[in-house]
């Protein structure tokens, strides 16, 4: 359990990466109670120095010694860097708030987002799971819907902005755009296919169901975090030529009828969540708007008429922010907050 203070020492592991940068970012912007700020990556970033309320900060090689006197560490540099680094870091007593897969689906873990489950903070020994990017946004739209009319089902399609895949990935959409309009050959390196002018129907790798395992997260994360293994979830995820922000698709069956005003009565009042839906002025969400926001937007709330209580909406989220760094950043603010 993290110890009341005044002040904490914070690392951010992978710092200099898509996530990392953004962490650093919204420490700063919230003004989380930094005292020292240490930054961890891999030898090719040693010595490198990035800023922190104006002062640089040099760039640590991580190594499982490092952990001692550090009271919260924000892990983003991957899962293989997670299952060896984190055991380490919560034995010498740093909380671990890590934005990979390694430890979602253990029991012995907590996978929250704060509008969700804050209640799950509490058993939590050491190491805290930061939830996939497209399952943050969903489940905060989630939750307000179950909370008022128990959802049974929830068909999901998501349109995956490239930088859900790192710095590397967002270099190959700017690349290969300017290839294909330069009449050039497209070089690809990240993904399996052209990416630019293109959406692929593959995120990470398929699995013997034939679903892919980001299709797989956010099916079974989206049951840990409501903590109700009853809602079934169906998804098809899609990687989409957008530099920023998740858009998504969402069908929902409830068990009891919901008007559509009442949906956005429901999701306005709800933590998180911006109501942003005027049809008739083709107002809705976009991720070009919502990129930089912390909110996840909603729009084109209406009902499903071919069931008779379903309801259909279009939710967008700056993955980098709500779907990675704010959520781990707000998971730390809890911790304090309950010290
Ligand atoms: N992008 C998203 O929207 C998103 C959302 C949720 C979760 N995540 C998760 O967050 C993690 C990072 O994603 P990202 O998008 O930020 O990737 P990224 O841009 O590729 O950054 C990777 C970071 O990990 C560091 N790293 C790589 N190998 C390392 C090693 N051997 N030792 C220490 N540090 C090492 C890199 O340091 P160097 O610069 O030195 O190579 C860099 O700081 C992944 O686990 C990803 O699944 C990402």
């Amino acid at each position: 359990m993290l110890k009341k203070k005044n002040e904490y020492v914070v690392a951010v592991v992978g710092a200099t990466g898509a996530v990392g940068s953004e962490m650093i970012a919204t420490l700063e912007r919230r003004n989380f109670p930094v005292g020292k700020l240490r930054l961890f990556a891999s030898e090719r970033s040693e010595g490198k120095e990035l800023e922190f309320h104006g002062k640089a900060v040099k760039v640590e090689v991580l190594k499982e010694d490092v952990f001692a006197g550090i009271d919260i560490a924000l892990f983003s540099a991957g899962g293989e860097r997670s299952k060896t680094f984190a055991p380490h870091a919560a034995r010498a007593g740093c909380v671990v708030i890590d934005n990979s897969a390694q430890w979602r689906m253990d029991p012995e873990v907590p996978l929250v987002v704060p509008e969700v489950n804050p209640h799950d903070l509490k058993w939590h020994k050491g190491i805290i799971a930061n939830p996939n990017c497209s399952t943050i946004q969903m489940v905060v739209v989630l939750k307000p819907l179950h909370d008022a009319a128990k959802i049974k089902r929830v068909v999901v399609t998501t349109f995956q902005s490239v930088s859900g895949t790192g710095m590397k990935a967002m270099e190959e959409l700017a690349t290969q755009t300017a290839e294909v309009l330069n009449m050039k050959p497209v070089t690809l390196k990240v993904y399996p296919h052209q990416i630019a002018f293109n959406c692929l129907p593959q995120i990470d790798v398929f699995l013997p169901n034939g679903y892919t395992k980001e299709e797989m997260k956010m099916i079974n994360e989206t049951t840990k975090i409501m903590g109700d293994d009853t809602i079934r979830v169906t998804a098809t995820t899609v990687r989409v030529p957008v530099f920023r922000c998740h858009s998504e698709s969402l069908n929902i069956e409830t068990e009891k009828e919901i008007a559509p005003n009442e949906v956005r009565e429901v999701l306005a009042g709800a933590p998180g969540i911006v109501v942003f839906d005027a049809p008739e002025k083709s107002v809705y969400p976009l991720a070009i708007d919502v990129a930089g926001k912390d909110d996840t937007y909603v729009g084109r709330i209406r009902k499903d008429e071919s069931i008779d209580c379903g309801i259909n909406m279009w939710i967008v989220a700056d993955n980098l922010l709500k779907g990675a760094a704010l959520n781990a950043v707000q998971i730390a603010e809890k911790l304090v907050e309950m010290a």
